[in-house]
């Protein structure tokens, strides 16, 4: 076992070098040999890396995908997102669970298979949606469950199960000038080489691009301050698209990479920096073959290397990082300490990674399709790009919309568009309301959809959610206040406690058990977990403070709602509620 485990380790290691931003793919690569990472493959990455193995062992404990105990020879992994919850994603967990005699979160007896659930695949748009071994399992029926679980109880691998099953839909359901103004690989490396550095940020300035992945920071401000910073600078893409409902970096990524890379590349010309990393999430590693094509192609065309389109003094090269199942990861600093190779808590900011990111030089980090509208401004000019949208909020956004609505799918809307025009593209009916910008960003009330996508009022990443008139408001905030509390990297104490407290809060509320002391206490821990350290702990309350906001009466009906109708068990009911809310035991006990 031993010698087996050593020799993975060697091949692992011998394939991927022992850079630190190699660390999580030897790690990943160990553990699909091997099901899991063993102490003792630890212990030699550590000594091949160069490392304490108590670092490699925090970095192995960050993140979920990663394990010290040995997964199923099928390891599977259920969405949970909300969207997933409404297609049906819980009983066909169930179902599976059945068929195969195993409980959620178990490794079966015989270690044939390991069934457990992540906070999203990314797919929501084709949901429901599983991860097996890695690999994306959309559209699921009741009746393909009972044909995976047939195929995992005969041992079929997994390139015997159907091709189709894989099949992730392109949704295009409405193209802009991103979409459909056609692009060849140069065309906007030529114009900004030929017209230099100042051109292009003087093309950036005019375009008004403001950063896609949801803070909205001007690029060109961005590139330049990271210019004027002396070192050796780095250009990151961050694809780690873990805002729930947001898809939209994923459909970039498969059908328009090179202008991704070409955008990195341009921000390599104007910092001066020589090497780019694209970090993508995990659940997309299934990208990574034709992103690697991509990138070979541009080596053959003279578009990336050295010596870029003929000039002796730019070399620019990029590498892609794999992420492991950790959201925190998207947010930038704590991707940059991802890359390398630590655990991957956000750092203090400022300084921010314009002045001091990656091994502390300074560097540029941008979206999927902040990258991909930069290398369409230089081959367009700022003035075609700005010739839509807002005041400020120029262009169009790329938004992800999932839910209740017809036609789920990608929109190439311009800023400005109303939530009400949104839902009318979508075919959504009757609606209880629409999450724009995901569990942290705004929840909006049918008498607000007048509101607009745009910087000035609704920001966004591009996830936009509908809620039909049926849905269960209190259930949806109770999952995405759960999603902060399980995706919350415990650094610092405001979040990793005040999250936890704040999903314990709403499931007794959602339980029919809050009191009106409940939902004081949960304004409170709003108010504590703005000393949070990073963005994740700053917006955790944000689903709460919204809706309790809009829908009050949500709430009350809910603190009323004891449900003493025949069948109910108010001793299990009690016990439940008990190991729910633990700190409020002694007064549920009094009841
Ligand atoms: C908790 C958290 C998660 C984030 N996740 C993402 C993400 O998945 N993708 C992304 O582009 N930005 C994400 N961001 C924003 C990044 O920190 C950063 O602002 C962005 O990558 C900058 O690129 P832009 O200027 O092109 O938007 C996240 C921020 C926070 C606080
Ligand atoms: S706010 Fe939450 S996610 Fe951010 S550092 Fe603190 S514990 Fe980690
Ligand atoms: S898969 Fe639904 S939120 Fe990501």
């Amino acid at each position: 076992m031993k010698e087996k485990v050593g020799e993975t380790v060697e091949r692992a290691v011998e394939r991927h070098g022992t850079r630190p931003y190699r660390l999580l793919a030897v790690l990943r690569e160990i553990q699909r040999e091997c099901r899991h990472l063993p102490r003792e493959a630890l212990r030699i990455v550590a000594d091949r890396f160069g490392l304490p193995v108590a670092r490699v062992e925090g970095v192995v404990e960050f993140y979920s995908f990663l394990h010290t105990r040995p997964r199923g020879e099928y390891d599977i992994y259920f969405s949970d997102c909300v969207i997933d919850v409404f297609h049906g994603c819980e009983s066909l967990m169930e179902r599976l669970c059945d068929r195969l005699g195993i409980r959620p979160g178990q490794v079966r007896g015989d270690g044939r298979v390991s069934i457990a659930t992540t906070s999203c695949t990314g797919l929501c748009d084709q949901g429901p949606a599983l991860l097996v071994n890695g690999r994306s399992l959309p559209r699921l029926t009741s009746a393909r469950i009972d044909a995976v679980a047939a195929l995992i109880e005969q041992g079929v691998p997994l390139s015997g199960w159907p091709r189709e099953w894989f099949q992730i839909d392109d949704r295009w359901q409405r193209r802009d000038r991103l979409l459909t103004t056609s692009w060849h690989p140069g065309t906007g490396l030529k114009p900004a080489l030929r017209h230099g550095a100042g051109w292009m940020l003087e093309q950036l300035t005019v375009s008004g691009l403001r950063g896609r992945g949801g803070a909205g920071f001007p690029t060109a401000l961005k590139w330049r301050y990271c210019q004027e910073t002396a070192g050796d600078h780095y250009v990151v893409c961050n694809a780690d698209e873990g805002e729930p409902g947001t898809f939209k970096d994923r459909e970039l990524l498969k059908h328009r990479a090179d202008a991704v890379f070409e955008g990195m590349t341009l921000a390599a010309f104007v910092t001066g920096a020589r090497q780019g990393f694209l970090y993508l999430r995990g659940e997309y590693e299934w990208l990574v073959p034709q992103l690697t094509a991509v990138l070979r192609q541009r080596r053959r065309r003279g578009l990336l290397g050295r010596n870029i389109c003929g000039r002796m003094d730019f070399h620019f090269e990029i590498e892609i990082v794999v992420g492991a199942g950790a959201y925190i990861c998207g947010e930038e600093s704590a991707l940059l300490n991802s890359i390398e190779g630590v655990r991957a808590t956000p750092r203090n900011r400022p300084p921010y990674p314009v002045a001091c990111g990656l091994w502390g030089q300074p560097t540029v980090v941008n979206n999927v399709e902040s990258f991909v509208a930069a290398s369409f401004i230089a081959a367009r000019g700022g003035d075609w790009f700005a010739r839509v949208g807002t005041e400020k909020s120029r262009g169009t956004k790329l938004l992800s919309v999932s839910g209740d609505c017809a036609r789920p799918g990608i929109y190439e809307v311009p800023f400005g568009i109303s939530v009400a025009e949104v839902l009318d593209l979508c075919g959504a009916g009757e609606t209880l309301g629409v999450q724009v910008g995901g569990p942290a960003g705004t929840f909006v009330a049918p008498d607000e959809y007048r509101r607009r996508i745009a910087y000035e009022d609704l920001g966004t990443g591009g996830s936009f959610m509908v809620f039909g008139a049926g849905r269960d408001l209190i259930d949806i905030v109770t999952r995405f206040v759960g999603f902060f509390a399980h995706e919350s990297c415990g650094f610092c104490t405001p979040c990793r406690v005040g999250t936890a407290l704040q999903k314990q809060l709403m499931e007794k509320i959602r339980r029919g058990w809050g009191t009106a002391g409940d939902l004081q206490e949960l304004e409170q821990l709003g108010r504590w977990l703005e000393a949070s350290h990073c963005g994740l702990g700053h917006t955790a309350h944000n689903p709460v403070r919204h809706t309790l906001a809009r829908c009050p009466d949500r709430y009350q009906a809910r603190l009323q709602a004891l449900d003493f109708s025949p069948g109910f068990d108010l001793d299990a009911e009690l016990e439940t509620a008990r190991r729910l809310t633990g700190r409020f035991g002694d007064r549920l006990s009094r009841i």
